[in-house]
């Protein structure tokens, strides 16, 4: 990790976490890719972007940003899920936070289209320790906020 990353390797941005390596390696567009593509800028940049990734991983909070549901988020989903719930999506949400980020950053829902959660959940779901019924709830949360859900990102 960061911490253990030589002054030579932090000067040069390579003691990226292995996360930061994945999100930079998958494309993605999310705040911690765009950091790590970023970071090549300075090496004081380099660094930051290197103490950035390591506190985002470390914090028990990571992915802040993911929204929290609303009863208008409710509505969107009910058409699918008549029994959808807030409290059921908040939980979706939390679960997307707790088990989603061991590896890499938590997945932003606008990442993929509604109709590709449900896939990228399955294939997910056996590395993430996943209960009983974890992996429906993460993937309502998903598909609520998905790229193709919402008007804009919130
Ligand atoms: C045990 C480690 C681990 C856990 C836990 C994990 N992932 Fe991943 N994830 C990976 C790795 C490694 C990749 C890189 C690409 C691959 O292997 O498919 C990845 C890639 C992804 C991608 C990008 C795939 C692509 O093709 O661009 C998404 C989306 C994703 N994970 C979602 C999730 C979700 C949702 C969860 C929680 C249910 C989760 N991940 C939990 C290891 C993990």
């Amino acid at each position: 990790m960061a911490r253990r990353a030589s002054a030579r390797d932090r000067a040069t941005g390579r003691g990226a976490t292995r996360a930061g390596t994945i999100v930079a390696a998958r494309g993605a567009t999310t705040r911690v890719g765009t950091i790590v593509a970023a970071r090549g800028a300075t090496s004081r940049a380099a660094v930051i972007a290197v103490m950035a990734l390591a506190l985002s991983a470390l914090s028990a909070c990571a992915g802040p940003w993911l929204p929290v549901a609303t009863t208008a988020d409710v509505a969107r989903v009910q058409p699918r899920w008549p029994t959808a719930t807030v409290d059921e999506l908040n939980h979706g949400r939390s679960l997307v936070i707790r088990r989603c980020s061991n590896c890499h950053q938590p997945p932003s829902p606008a990442d993929r289209a509604a109709a590709d959660w449900p896939a990228e959940v399955a294939d997910m779901a056996e590395r993430s320790g996943l209960a009983a019924g974890e992996d429906e709830l993460l993937t309502r949360y998903l598909v609520a906020f998905a790229r193709d859900q919402v008007v804009a990102p919130r």
